[in-house]
């Protein structure tokens, strides 16, 4: 058995080979560079740690943990684009050194390359697997079209919320664990749960993720803090200070969202500040999280094997970048 720890060093080893050839050079070094700063690297390891749950990792699984490490970076080359944001894990967005058109096509490659990754499994898994991955690519589509969306809406609920992150961000934590579950010979049953594991952690990984965005330390974040505020994200942040604050304080809101003063994000978090926003990210991330829990619970294999799940959860809601 792996723990958490373990399995972020073996794949960081395995992960650094070049994946892309040397030209030309303005297609594939845009991917070289985003890869080379790292990340946390959590989907590939769910992954390894979906297969691990229930046998030995298969040879298979470091090809579908690549191929979702490669498609998760695709999706943040493009999210930057969409976002407009500047930095990423402290280092300049791809968009803003090589170009538009060059983070686009950049990007696109390097989820064809994913596909690639994807293909070399063995036959009598690559329909299951190559069908759950399209159906969770096409969900982290939606999702980013909502979010998008939403930008513009201003009767955005709490339940639009949580489906729209459950579509950008949770299904991909989700599949992740099964494809490794379905490598590691999972009944249909087990899958189940862990897949509902992963979707309610991963939505408590975007509060988490929407949480920093606003409140979180610049030097450790790596992103450019109030990003979002800025680009009127329908975060659960701005929705509870909708729902919440005084009537003043919700017509300053509206106000800046409107006219977007230079201060914006300072006015913005003050707000969100006194509307008691920490306590409700507590609550909200929490009740998540014991719904994930209850899921890895109902999986059928002896407690010891689910203790690097249990450790990468309370990582995923406490981290700091
Ligand atoms: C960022 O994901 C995008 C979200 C879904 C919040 P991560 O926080 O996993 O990004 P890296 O790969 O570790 O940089
Ligand atoms: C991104 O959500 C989700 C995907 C990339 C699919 P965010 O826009 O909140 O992610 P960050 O904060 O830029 O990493
Ligand atoms: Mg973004
Ligand atoms: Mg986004
Ligand atoms: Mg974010």
């Amino acid at each position: 058995m792996h723990s958490f720890k373990d399995f972020v060093t073996a794949f960081g080893e395995h992960f650094s080979r070049k994946h892309f050839p040397e030209s030309p050079v303005n297609l594939y070094a845009p991917g070289d560079y985003f890869l080379s700063w790292g990340g946390k690297r959590i989907r590939p390891v769910m992954c390894l740690m979906g297969n691990e749950l229930f046998d030995e990792v298969h040879p298979d699984s470091w090809e579908v943990a690549t191929a979702v490490e490669l498609f998760h970076n695709f999706t943040l080359i493009h999210d930057d684009i969409m976002d407009e944001a500047t930095l990423r894990r402290g280092m300049e967005t791809v968009h803003v050194k090589y170009g538009l058109n060059t983070a686009l096509l950049s990007g696109d490659v390097m989820m064809i390359r994913a596909y690639e990754y994807l293909s070399k499994i063995q036959p009598q898994y690559l329909h299951r697997i190559l069908t759950l991955f399209n159906t969770t690519a096409r969900e982290v589509c939606e999702g980013q079209q909502l979010d998008i969306d939403f930008e513009q809406q201003d009767n955005v609920s709490l339940d639009h919320y949580i489906h729209m992150i459950s579509l950008k961000t949770s299904v991909l934590l989700a599949a992740s664990l099964e494809m490794g579950a379905i490598l590691g010979g999972a009944s249909d049953g087990n899958c189940r749960h862990l897949y509902a594991f992963g979707k309610n952690l991963g939505i408590a990984f975007q509060v988490q993720d929407d949480y920093l965005d606003a409140f979180g330390d610049p030097e450790k974040f790596g992103k450019a803090v109030g990003g979002d505020i800025r680009q009127n994200k329908k975060t659960f942040l701005l929705l509870h200070a909708l729902e919440v604050a005084t009537p003043a304080q919700k017509e300053t809101l509206l106000r800046l969202m409107q006219d977007n003063p230079a201060d914006k994000v300072e006015q913005v978090l003050a707000i969100f500040k006194a509307c008691n926003i920490d306590a409700w990210a507590r609550d909200l991330k929490d009740k998540y999280l014991q719904t994930a829990l209850g899921h890895l619970d109902a999986i059928a294999v002896r407690e010891v094997r689910k203790e690097p799940l249990r450790e990468l959860a309370e990582f995923l809601i406490q981290r700091a970048y």
